[in-house]
């Protein structure tokens, strides 16, 4: 047994991209299961940025594998970008990724279709996507008959299929506008250029393509040690999450099996990654949302601007029900608290430790949005600390204050932390 799985307990960004290159150096395999390209994993070191969406977080090592597993839906025009761009940086993929034949494909009617049906108005509220196509991918991969796998892309029968969907969704996308107005945007699809474009991408991702599942099943077999990296986070899980502002995807560790393929009972270590606040980019409700300048602080210290959209990310405090719900939900052995050093300079700091809904408190997590959009959090006020710690690498070097918040925090989520994160770089680590 010797998996170790990194999940986002909160609604994603929480900094999941840094712990996986962290850890990458004990594994030799790192798998990434689910999602696309709506991920924007960041990882820092010798004071390089590098953003990542598909390509495993795990790259940087180059004696280590980096699988894009079944479970991912690709845009290969847009995994081709990363790839051109880890060139450039000097990173060497070439014989350490493997893409699954069969993770899915997004195509333009993807992105189309995600545009049209982001804001239906069955809702009050838009979900908020991330306009890459992830959903429609999803949900046509449920429905069969209009996907394409990767595997599919090599197949002499490919240029037929994409002609035929075409035709299909030339017909269908009109349909999904909500008026007039948004009709007349709607563009016919070109099936000889999508043919055309990505019988050229094919071309250039053949040297990665292969049967990721066999890879992965023999790495178990031979007791390799495998990292699993999700994207997205637990409260996005479009099973468990905070349906229907959520993704299309298991992005909590219910997911880890789904996507890789890799049996339940491989898994040893589920590190739970955690910012010690809130965020939360997109629609949807958040009990512990900060309108006010302590949330504008947050931001602004945290630099909390999505990776993908460039979007300010919505800030609270951190909300203990919700995490205490996700890390049962995965099976957390652990926790690993990111962006300690962005609470430094507050006088006092809130822990969301419980709900108040219609006057009665609850200290579960409820399954319907609209019931938590009308919950009130119950806050536990902890003083804060003025150090700056982004320099710190010893637990015991911590101010005071911030051991009793994680010691809190710990509590009242019922998991150990076991890595504290002060800054973005790979050395501003506490390993407890
Ligand atoms: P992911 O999607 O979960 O991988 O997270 P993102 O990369 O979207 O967002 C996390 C952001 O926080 C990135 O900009 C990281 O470089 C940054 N970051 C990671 N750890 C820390 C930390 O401990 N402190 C600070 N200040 N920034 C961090
Ligand atoms: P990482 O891996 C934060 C959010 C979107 C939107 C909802 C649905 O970087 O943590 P989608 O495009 O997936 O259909 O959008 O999910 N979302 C994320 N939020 N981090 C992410 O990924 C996200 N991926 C999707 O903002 O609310
Ligand atoms: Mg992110």
């Amino acid at each position: 047994m010797a998996a170790t799985c990194v999940i986002g307990l909160q609604w994603g960004d929480e900094a999941k991209g840094k712990i996986v290159d962290l850890l990458t150096a004990q594994n030799d395999v790192v798998v990434r299961y689910q999602g696309g390209s709506n991920a924007g994993h960041t990882v820092v070191f010798d004071g390089k940025k590098y953003k990542l969406s598909l390509i495993p977080s795990g790259v940087f090592r180059s004696d280590v594998k980096s699988v894009i597993a079944s479970g991912v839906v690709i845009d290969p025009a847009a995994i081709l970008q990363e790839i051109d761009t880890l060139r450039q940086s000097g990173v060497e993929i070439e014989k350490n990724l493997l893409i699954s034949e069969r993770a899915h494909v997004i195509f333009p009617w993807h992105r189309e279709e995600d545009r049209l049906m982001n804001d239906t108005g069955v809702r009050s509220e838009a979900i908020g996507t991330t306009m890459r196509g992830i959903g429609p991918c999803y949900r046509d991969k449920v429905g069969r008959s209009t996907a394409l796998r990767i595997g599919d892309l090599y197949r002499a029968d490919f240029a037929d299929k994409v002609r035929a969907i075409c035709a299909l969704k030339n017909q269908s996308l009109p349909g999904l506008a909500r008026n007039e107005e948004v009709r007349a945007t709607v563009k016919p699809l070109d099936a000889e250029q999508i043919v055309k474009d990505y019988l050229g991408y094919a071309e250039r991702l053949r040297p990665f393509v292969g049967d990721a599942v066999n890879y992965i099943l023999d790495a178990v077999d031979a007791d390799k040690k495998i990292l699993l990296e999700g994207a997205q986070g637990s409260l996005l899980d479009v099973d468990y999450g905070t349906f229907p502002y959520v993704t299309s995807s298991n992005s909590s560790g219910i997911g880890v099996c789904a996507g890789s393929g890799i049996r339940a009972t491989f898994f040893k270590r589920i590190v739970g990654i955690v910012k010690a606040y809130t965020t939360r980019v997109g629609g949807g409700p958040f009990p512990t949302e900060l309108h006010d300048e302590i949330g504008q602080k947050i931001r602004d210290r945290g630099n909390e601007y999505g990776t993908v959209t460039k979007r300010p990310r919505r800030c609270g405090w951190f909300d203990a029900v919700a995490v205490r719900y996700t890390s049962r939900l995965g099976g957390a052995t652990e926790l690993s608290v990111m962006l300690l050093d962005v609470l430094s300079g507050f006088d006092t700091i809130n822990i969301c430790v419980a709900y108040e809904l219609d006057g009665k408190r609850v200290e579960y997590f409820p399954s319907d949005v609209d019931d938590l959009a009308r919950v009130k959090p119950i806050y536990e006020t902890l003083p804060g600390w003025s150090e700056d710690i982004t320099g710190v690498r010893k637990y015991e070097d911590l101010p005071e204050n911030a051991k009793k918040y994680l010691d809190r925090l710990s509590e009242v989520v019922g998991k150990p932390v076991a890595i504290v994160s002060v800054g973005p770089s790979r050395d501003q680590t506490i390993i407890k």
